[in-house]
């Protein structure tokens, strides 16, 4: 395989693990979330909700509670991933060190930022679609997509330093994901629309 092929595939799986609690809070907060919403019902002065009831209470604090359990996990197992990354792609390696995290504690921290972020960064475009008159639920293409991504980046760059092609790359992978979830769930019949 050429070699920069295999880098890209490399960087592209690692861009996947580090957003693993972001990609789980999300994931979770929707499986989970319902009841309350976080606003409490209010609304703004332009009549509309703040946030309204597509942001619960159960799906927040889920959300994060995941997140966080997935970078203690990670925090646990980073050794093991940077030492696999080493021996794959020296080069990648080198260059997503600063994201890694290489104990409980740095993992737990980089998951509450991550997961908090992307709960965060959901909840702050559902604000911003409210008070563009956006029901809950309607589509928004590419914000729906990328305001947990835009949160989570922000909050996880307070605690690693993250390098600009990772940052790249996840933007890319994350639509693509979100698309072949949206299929899948489509053909399962969970949803009425395919994207
Ligand atoms: N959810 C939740 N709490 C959160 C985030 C999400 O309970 N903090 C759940 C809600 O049940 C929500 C679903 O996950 O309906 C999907 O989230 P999202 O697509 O962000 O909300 P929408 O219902 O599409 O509403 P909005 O128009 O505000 O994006
Ligand atoms: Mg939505």
């Amino acid at each position: 395989m050429d070699p920069s092929v295999f880098s890209v595939l490399i960087l592209s799986a690692y861009g996947i693990y580090f957003m693993l609690p972001a990609y789980l809070a999300n994931a979770s907060a929707l499986t989970f979330g319902g009841g309350t919403p976080l606003d409490m019902g209010r609304s703004l002065k332009d009549g509309r909700r703040l946030l309204g009831d597509g942001v619960t209470w159960r799906g927040t604090i889920i959300g994060i509670l995941i997140g966080v359990a997935i970078g203690l996990l990670q925090g646990i197992t980073g050794p093991a991933v940077y030492d696999l990354l080493m021996i794959g792609d020296p080069l990648i390696g080198n260059m997503i060190q600063g994201t890694i995290t290489f104990t409980a504690l740095q993992g737990t921290l980089l998951g509450l930022a991550l997961g908090s972020g992307a709960i965060i960064g959901d909840a702050c475009g559902s604000f911003i679609k409210r008070r563009f008159n956006v029901e809950r639920g309607r589509p928004v293409p590419l914000m729906d997509q990328l305001d947990f991504v835009v949160g989570a980046l922000i909050l996880a760059s307070l605690v690693v330093s993250i390098p600009l092609n990772l940052i790249i790359v996840i933007v890319i992978i994350t639509l693509f994901l979100h698309l072949g979830a949206n299929i899948i769930a489509y053909l399962l019949g969970m949803k009425n629309v395919w994207y």
